[in-house]
Protein backbone atom coordinates (compact mmCIF):
# COMPACT_ATOMS: atom_id res chain seq x y z
CA UNK A 1 0.00 0.00 0.00
CA UNK A 2 1.37 3.70 -0.77
CA UNK A 3 1.75 5.24 2.23
CA UNK A 4 3.74 8.87 0.40
CA UNK A 5 3.54 9.81 -2.80
CA UNK A 6 5.45 12.86 -3.62
CA UNK A 7 4.40 14.06 -7.14
CA UNK A 8 6.84 16.73 -8.80
CA UNK A 9 7.73 18.74 -6.14
CA UNK A 10 9.67 22.05 -6.83
CA UNK A 11 11.10 23.82 -3.50
CA UNK A 12 13.43 27.23 -4.35
CA UNK A 13 14.85 29.32 -1.83
CA UNK A 14 14.99 33.35 -1.68
CA UNK A 15 17.86 34.74 -1.05
CA UNK A 16 19.25 38.09 -1.70
CA UNK A 17 21.25 37.29 -4.75
CA UNK A 18 18.12 35.72 -6.70
CA UNK A 19 15.92 32.58 -5.87
CA UNK A 20 17.81 29.12 -6.10
CA UNK A 21 15.80 26.12 -7.17
CA UNK A 22 17.39 23.35 -4.39
CA UNK A 23 14.97 20.77 -5.14
CA UNK A 24 13.61 20.41 -8.90
CA UNK A 25 10.54 18.47 -9.79
CA UNK A 26 11.05 15.68 -7.54
CA UNK A 27 8.84 12.49 -7.83
CA UNK A 28 8.63 9.27 -5.77
CA UNK A 29 6.37 7.06 -3.86
CA UNK A 30 7.01 4.87 -0.77
CA UNK A 31 5.07 1.83 0.82
CA UNK A 32 3.78 0.96 4.18
CA UNK A 33 6.40 -0.38 5.99
CA UNK A 34 9.20 0.00 3.02
CA UNK A 35 12.64 2.38 3.47
CA UNK A 36 13.70 4.93 1.24
CA UNK A 37 17.22 6.19 0.46
CA UNK A 38 18.18 9.46 -0.63
CA UNK A 39 21.43 9.82 -1.63
CA UNK A 40 23.45 12.62 -2.81
CA UNK A 41 26.66 15.08 -1.87
CA UNK A 42 25.59 18.16 0.63
CA UNK A 43 24.01 21.15 -0.83
CA UNK A 44 21.84 18.69 -3.25
CA UNK A 45 18.73 19.25 -1.77
CA UNK A 46 17.99 16.38 0.70
CA UNK A 47 17.11 18.40 3.73
CA UNK A 48 15.31 21.05 2.15
CA UNK A 49 13.18 17.46 0.85
CA UNK A 50 12.64 16.29 4.14
CA UNK A 51 12.01 19.48 5.85
CA UNK A 52 9.29 20.22 2.89
CA UNK A 53 7.46 16.83 3.60
CA UNK A 54 6.67 17.96 6.59
CA UNK A 55 6.32 21.53 5.90
CA UNK A 56 8.90 22.62 8.40
CA UNK A 57 10.64 24.81 5.57
CA UNK A 58 12.31 28.69 6.65
CA UNK A 59 10.50 31.61 5.38
CA UNK A 60 12.24 32.14 2.68
CA UNK A 61 11.39 28.75 1.18
CA UNK A 62 8.74 28.70 -1.49
CA UNK A 63 6.74 25.49 -2.66
CA UNK A 64 6.59 26.04 -6.33
CA UNK A 65 5.10 23.47 -7.06
CA UNK A 66 4.36 19.83 -6.59
CA UNK A 67 1.50 17.64 -4.22
CA UNK A 68 3.04 15.50 -1.14
CA UNK A 69 -0.03 12.89 -0.77
CA UNK A 70 -0.23 10.74 2.93
CA UNK A 71 -2.21 8.28 2.71
CA UNK A 72 -3.89 10.31 -0.05
CA UNK A 73 -4.03 13.75 1.47
CA UNK A 74 -1.95 16.18 -0.03
CA UNK A 75 0.18 17.90 2.93
CA UNK A 76 0.75 20.71 0.97
CA UNK A 77 -3.02 21.48 1.39
CA UNK A 78 -2.93 21.19 5.42
CA UNK A 79 -4.31 23.25 7.84
CA UNK A 80 -2.49 24.17 10.25
CA UNK A 81 -4.25 21.81 12.68
CA UNK A 82 -4.20 18.57 10.66
CA UNK A 83 -0.28 19.72 10.37
CA UNK A 84 0.18 19.61 13.97
CA UNK A 85 -1.95 16.21 14.33
CA UNK A 86 0.45 15.10 11.53
CA UNK A 87 4.09 16.03 12.72
CA UNK A 88 5.48 13.18 15.43
CA UNK A 89 1.67 10.97 15.58
CA UNK A 90 2.18 10.13 11.72
CA UNK A 91 5.53 11.22 10.56
CA UNK A 92 8.33 12.25 12.78
CA UNK A 93 11.38 13.39 11.60
CA UNK A 94 15.37 13.00 13.13
CA UNK A 95 16.77 16.20 12.19
CA UNK A 96 20.34 16.72 11.05
CA UNK A 97 22.57 16.70 13.98
CA UNK A 98 19.75 16.75 16.24
CA UNK A 99 21.89 14.85 19.06
CA UNK A 100 23.45 17.91 19.84
CA UNK A 101 20.27 19.96 20.47
CA UNK A 102 19.66 18.41 23.37
CA UNK A 103 19.17 20.94 25.71
CA UNK A 104 22.24 20.96 28.42
CA UNK A 105 20.25 21.86 31.48
CA UNK A 106 17.31 19.56 31.58
CA UNK A 107 17.63 16.06 31.85
CA UNK A 108 16.94 13.42 28.44
CA UNK A 109 13.86 12.19 30.35
CA UNK A 110 11.94 15.37 30.89
CA UNK A 111 12.89 16.32 27.57
CA UNK A 112 10.96 13.34 25.79
CA UNK A 113 8.58 13.43 28.67
CA UNK A 114 7.95 16.47 27.87
CA UNK A 115 7.31 16.29 24.05
CA UNK A 116 5.11 12.99 24.64
CA UNK A 117 2.80 15.12 26.52
CA UNK A 118 2.80 18.26 24.44
CA UNK A 119 2.03 15.79 21.89
CA UNK A 120 -0.43 13.82 23.79
CA UNK A 121 -2.16 16.42 27.16
CA UNK A 122 -4.52 13.61 28.17
CA UNK A 123 -1.49 11.54 29.69
CA UNK A 124 -0.14 11.49 32.80
CA UNK A 125 3.41 12.17 33.61
CA UNK A 126 3.67 8.84 35.55
CA UNK A 127 2.40 6.82 32.14
CA UNK A 128 4.70 9.06 30.33
CA UNK A 129 7.31 7.82 32.00
CA UNK A 130 6.53 4.46 31.65
CA UNK A 131 6.43 5.06 27.70
CA UNK A 132 9.95 6.75 27.74
CA UNK A 133 10.96 3.28 29.69
CA UNK A 134 9.45 1.27 26.91
CA UNK A 135 11.25 3.25 24.20
CA UNK A 136 15.02 3.32 26.35
CA UNK A 137 14.16 -0.55 25.95
CA UNK A 138 13.63 -0.49 22.20
CA UNK A 139 16.86 1.92 21.96
CA UNK A 140 18.91 0.04 24.11
CA UNK A 141 19.40 2.52 26.53
CA UNK A 142 19.82 0.87 30.10
CA UNK A 143 16.21 2.44 31.78
CA UNK A 144 18.67 3.80 35.22
CA UNK A 145 19.92 6.64 32.69
CA UNK A 146 16.43 7.36 31.65
CA UNK A 147 16.94 11.04 34.09
CA UNK A 148 20.85 11.64 33.72
CA UNK A 149 22.11 14.81 31.40
CA UNK A 150 22.89 15.40 28.14
CA UNK A 151 27.09 15.42 29.05
CA UNK A 152 25.95 12.22 30.60
CA UNK A 153 25.35 10.41 27.68
CA UNK A 154 27.83 8.79 25.15
CA UNK A 155 27.50 10.00 21.45
CA UNK A 156 25.79 6.80 20.24
CA UNK A 157 23.07 7.22 23.09
CA UNK A 158 22.46 10.81 22.60
CA UNK A 159 21.61 9.90 19.27
CA UNK A 160 19.40 6.70 20.07
CA UNK A 161 17.31 8.99 22.57
CA UNK A 162 16.44 10.82 19.86
CA UNK A 163 15.39 8.02 17.99
CA UNK A 164 13.25 7.07 20.94
CA UNK A 165 11.79 10.14 21.14
CA UNK A 166 11.27 10.15 17.39
CA UNK A 167 9.30 6.68 17.86
CA UNK A 168 7.28 7.98 20.88
CA UNK A 169 3.87 8.39 19.07
CA UNK A 170 4.11 5.53 17.35
CA UNK A 171 4.27 7.27 13.58
CA UNK A 172 3.48 5.49 10.19
CA UNK A 173 6.97 7.26 8.68
CA UNK A 174 10.43 8.35 9.74
CA UNK A 175 12.22 10.73 8.31
CA UNK A 176 15.69 10.61 9.21
CA UNK A 177 18.08 13.20 8.04
CA UNK A 178 21.34 11.98 8.24
CA UNK A 179 20.63 10.31 11.73
CA UNK A 180 24.36 8.74 11.97
CA UNK A 181 26.59 11.32 10.21
CA UNK A 182 28.52 12.80 13.19
CA UNK A 183 28.64 9.25 14.76
CA UNK A 184 32.22 7.62 14.31
CA UNK A 185 31.80 4.59 12.41
CA UNK A 186 31.30 1.43 14.90
CA UNK A 187 29.03 3.83 16.77
CA UNK A 188 27.53 4.82 13.33
CA UNK A 189 26.64 1.18 12.84
CA UNK A 190 25.22 0.22 15.82
CA UNK A 191 22.69 3.07 15.28
CA UNK A 192 21.74 2.06 11.48
CA UNK A 193 21.45 -1.98 12.91
CA UNK A 194 18.87 -0.37 15.35
CA UNK A 195 17.19 1.95 12.82
CA UNK A 196 16.71 -1.40 10.48
CA UNK A 197 15.45 -3.26 13.20
CA UNK A 198 13.09 -0.93 14.60
CA UNK A 199 11.65 -0.45 10.71
CA UNK A 200 11.04 -4.22 10.70
CA UNK A 201 9.74 -5.06 13.94
CA UNK A 202 7.77 -1.77 14.30
CA UNK A 203 6.75 -1.94 10.16
CA UNK A 204 7.26 1.48 9.84
CA UNK A 205 8.39 3.15 6.67
CA UNK A 206 11.73 5.19 6.92
CA UNK A 207 13.08 7.77 4.50
CA UNK A 208 16.70 7.66 5.10
CA UNK A 209 18.72 10.59 3.90
CA UNK A 210 22.29 10.40 4.02
CA UNK A 211 25.43 11.64 2.23
CA UNK A 212 26.70 7.99 2.05
CA UNK A 213 25.59 5.76 -0.40
CA UNK A 214 27.18 2.31 1.78
CA UNK A 215 25.30 3.59 4.77
CA UNK A 216 21.65 4.49 2.57
CA UNK A 217 22.18 1.15 0.62
CA UNK A 218 22.80 -0.95 4.09
CA UNK A 219 19.59 0.30 5.47
CA UNK A 220 16.89 0.98 2.20
CA UNK A 221 14.61 -1.29 0.43
CA UNK A 222 14.88 2.08 -2.48
CA UNK A 223 17.43 4.04 -3.27
CA UNK A 224 17.52 7.69 -4.89
CA UNK A 225 20.22 9.51 -6.26
CA UNK A 226 19.94 13.43 -6.13
CA UNK A 227 22.21 15.50 -7.83
CA UNK A 228 21.92 19.44 -7.83
CA UNK A 229 18.09 19.18 -6.76
CA UNK A 230 17.28 16.52 -9.22
CA UNK A 231 16.99 12.89 -8.83
CA UNK A 232 19.07 10.74 -11.23
CA UNK A 233 18.73 7.47 -10.43
CA UNK A 234 16.38 5.42 -8.60
CA UNK A 235 15.66 1.93 -7.94
CA UNK A 236 15.71 -1.14 -5.83
CA UNK A 237 19.08 -1.41 -3.48
CA UNK A 238 20.39 -3.68 -5.25
CA UNK A 239 19.79 -2.01 -9.12
CA UNK A 240 21.61 1.26 -7.78
CA UNK A 241 24.13 0.00 -5.82
CA UNK A 242 24.82 -3.04 -7.63
CA UNK A 243 24.23 -2.16 -10.97
CA UNK A 244 24.22 1.80 -11.32
CA UNK A 245 24.00 3.37 -14.74
CA UNK A 246 24.05 7.15 -14.38
CA UNK A 247 27.77 8.56 -14.42
CA UNK A 248 26.69 10.56 -11.13
CA UNK A 249 25.83 7.13 -9.40
CA UNK A 250 28.95 5.84 -10.77
CA UNK A 251 31.16 8.62 -9.23
CA UNK A 252 29.72 8.22 -5.69
CA UNK A 253 30.26 4.29 -6.08
CA UNK A 254 33.80 5.05 -6.76
CA UNK A 255 34.79 7.04 -3.85
CA UNK A 256 32.90 4.81 -1.51
CA UNK A 257 35.57 2.91 0.68
CA UNK A 258 34.76 -0.15 2.93
CA UNK A 259 35.51 -0.37 6.48
CA UNK A 260 38.44 -2.22 5.60
CA UNK A 261 39.93 0.83 3.52
CA UNK A 262 39.08 -1.52 0.45
CA UNK A 263 37.81 0.36 -2.95
CA UNK A 264 34.47 -1.99 -3.17
CA UNK A 265 33.27 -0.05 -6.40
CA UNK A 266 36.03 0.85 -9.42
CA UNK A 267 34.88 1.69 -12.49
CA UNK A 268 37.06 4.03 -15.23
CA UNK A 269 34.56 6.41 -15.04
CA UNK A 270 35.65 8.33 -11.70
CA UNK A 271 34.70 11.84 -11.96
CA UNK A 272 37.00 13.92 -14.09
CA UNK A 273 35.83 16.89 -15.89
CA UNK A 274 35.18 16.50 -19.77
CA UNK A 275 33.42 18.64 -22.05
CA UNK A 276 33.82 22.19 -20.03
CA UNK A 277 30.48 23.47 -21.31
CA UNK A 278 30.22 27.40 -21.09
CA UNK A 279 27.51 27.57 -23.18
CA UNK A 280 25.80 24.81 -22.00
CA UNK A 281 21.85 25.56 -22.49
CA UNK A 282 19.65 25.74 -19.42
CA UNK A 283 17.43 22.43 -18.21
CA UNK A 284 20.43 20.81 -19.57
CA UNK A 285 22.10 18.25 -17.62
CA UNK A 286 24.00 19.13 -14.20
CA UNK A 287 26.65 16.96 -14.26
CA UNK A 288 27.76 17.97 -17.04
CA UNK A 289 30.48 19.19 -16.66
CA UNK A 290 31.97 16.69 -14.56
CA UNK A 291 30.69 13.79 -16.76
CA UNK A 292 32.77 11.34 -18.17
CA UNK A 293 29.86 9.79 -20.38
CA UNK A 294 28.91 13.32 -22.28
CA UNK A 295 27.70 13.40 -25.73
CA UNK A 296 27.88 16.86 -27.45
CA UNK A 297 24.47 17.16 -27.72
CA UNK A 298 24.34 17.14 -23.89
CA UNK A 299 25.25 20.53 -23.84
CA UNK A 300 22.12 21.28 -25.48
CA UNK A 301 19.70 18.82 -24.92
CA UNK A 302 18.07 18.10 -21.54
CA UNK A 303 18.16 14.65 -20.12
CA UNK A 304 15.79 12.51 -20.74
CA UNK A 305 15.00 9.87 -18.01
CA UNK A 306 15.62 6.02 -19.45
CA UNK A 307 14.16 2.77 -18.08
CA UNK A 308 16.50 0.29 -17.26
CA UNK A 309 14.02 -1.90 -15.67
CA UNK A 310 10.51 -1.37 -14.53
CA UNK A 311 11.57 -0.36 -11.13
CA UNK A 312 15.12 1.25 -12.57
CA UNK A 313 15.85 3.95 -13.89
CA UNK A 314 18.25 7.26 -14.42
CA UNK A 315 17.94 11.03 -15.62
CA UNK A 316 20.34 10.25 -18.77
CA UNK A 317 19.79 9.56 -22.18
CA UNK A 318 23.44 7.64 -22.43
CA UNK A 319 23.93 5.80 -19.44
CA UNK A 320 24.09 2.02 -19.77
N1 LIG B 1 17.55 28.62 4.42
C1 LIG B 1 18.15 28.61 3.23
N2 LIG B 1 18.25 29.75 2.49
C2 LIG B 1 18.83 29.73 1.27
N3 LIG B 1 19.36 28.64 0.71
C3 LIG B 1 19.30 27.49 1.39
C4 LIG B 1 18.70 27.40 2.69
N4 LIG B 1 18.79 26.13 3.11
C5 LIG B 1 19.42 25.45 2.13
N5 LIG B 1 19.73 26.26 1.10
C6 LIG B 1 20.40 25.87 -0.16
O1 LIG B 1 19.60 24.87 -0.78
C7 LIG B 1 20.42 23.84 -1.34
C8 LIG B 1 20.05 22.51 -0.75
O2 LIG B 1 20.34 22.49 0.63
P1 LIG B 1 20.03 21.25 1.56
O3 LIG B 1 18.64 20.82 1.32
O4 LIG B 1 20.40 21.63 2.94
O5 LIG B 1 21.03 20.15 0.99
P2 LIG B 1 21.59 18.80 1.65
O6 LIG B 1 20.71 18.44 2.79
O7 LIG B 1 21.55 17.82 0.53
O8 LIG B 1 23.00 19.09 2.08
C9 LIG B 1 21.86 24.26 -1.06
O9 LIG B 1 22.35 24.92 -2.18
C10 LIG B 1 21.73 25.20 0.11
O10 LIG B 1 22.76 26.16 0.10
MG1 LIG C 1 21.24 18.13 4.79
Amino acid sequence: MTLLQVNNLSIAYQTRTGTALAVDDVSFALDKGKSLGIVGESGCGKTTIGMGLLRLLPDNALIKQGAVLFKGSDILEFSTAALQDLRWKKISMIFQAAMNAWNPVQRVGDQIIEAIRIHDPGISRDKAKLEVEKLYEMVDIPTNRIFDYPHEYSGGMKQRAIIAMALSCRPDLIIADEPSTALDVIVQDQIIKKIKAIQKKFNIAIIFISHDIGVVADVCHDIMVMYKGRIVETGKREEVFVEPVHPYTKSLLSSYLTLDGVLEFQNESAPKSCLTSTDQAPGTCGFLPNCPQAEPSCASEAPQWQAISETHKALCRFCK
